[in-house]
């Protein structure tokens, strides 16, 4: 690890991070949306900019103080995520999908505020699918190299490695999110990094700690590649 810091190892190279949850417009007033702190994507945007990288992070609505160095673009929606990621992916060297996108987004968001009326017991809000950000970048003619996260309850590898194939990716990082004390607003995380063909763990310790093994992974499996 120490290496990759010290000699700046990352100087001449563009990486992309999202971070952060997006939020999904119901009314004026209410929206979708989740529990990712974006801790980790800050983490690992930092990580990158200490090893040298020019870094750009694309960031959903979170409370962190806006990081040093990095070119920070604030989000709100999936949609708009998915237009500044293939806008900055476009040429650059590595991609992070950290954000916790939503995967459904409102069809029609109500102009006005929408009543509660007497006679509405029930009510129902019609979604539809939103764009897979990280599969998009994979699709590009001059795909960075793409790793993306799989934050999962059970059956962590096999959904993890279903998510690689799936979306075209170079690594996935997975942690399983219901064991306490790791992932989701947490400060630490412990990950399991997969390549179709290798495995590696990252114990669990400070998020800060987590993405500085992770930029020394990618940045080794880079190196193979190229
Ligand atoms: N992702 C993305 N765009 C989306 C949904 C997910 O870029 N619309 C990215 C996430 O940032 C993450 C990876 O895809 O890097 C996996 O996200 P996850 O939610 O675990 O996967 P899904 O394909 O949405 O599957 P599911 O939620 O059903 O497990
Ligand atoms: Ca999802």
């Amino acid at each position: 690890v120490c290496g990759l810091y010290q000699e700046k190892a990352l100087m001449n190279q563009h990486w992309v991070i999202t971070a952060g949850p997006t939020r999904e417009a119901i009314d004026p007033v209410r929206y979708i949306s989740n529990h990712s702190s974006g801790k980790m994507g800050y983490a690992i945007a930092q990580a990158a900019v200490n090893a040298g990288a020019k870094v750009t992070l694309i960031s959903g609505p979170v409370n962190i103080p806006e990081p040093s160095s990095v070119e920070l673009i604030n989000v709100m929606s999936a949609e708009q995520m998915h237009q500044q990621a293939l806008l900055k992916a476009k040429g650059a060297d590595v991609f992070i999908a950290c954000a916790a996108v939503a995967d459904y987004r409102v069809v029609e968001i109500a102009e006005q505020k929408i009543k509660k009326t007497a006679d509405n017991h029930h009510m129902q809000i019609n979604l539809v699918k939103n764009p897979d950000i990280v599969a998009d970048v994979a699709a590009l003619s001059e795909k960075p190299f793409t790793v993306g996260f799989a934050a999962e309850t059970q059956d962590v590898e096999q959904y993890a490695l279903d998510k690689l194939t799936r979306k075209n990716l170079d690594l996935i990082a997975a942690n399983n999110v219901a064991l306490s004390g790791q992932g989701f607003n947490s400060d630490n995380n412990a990950l399991t990094v997969f390549s179709a063909t290798s495995q590696q763990d990252i114990s669990l310790m400070r998020k800060s700690d987590v993405a500085e093994q992770l930029v020394d992974i990618i940045a080794e499996q880079l190196g193979e590649k190229r």
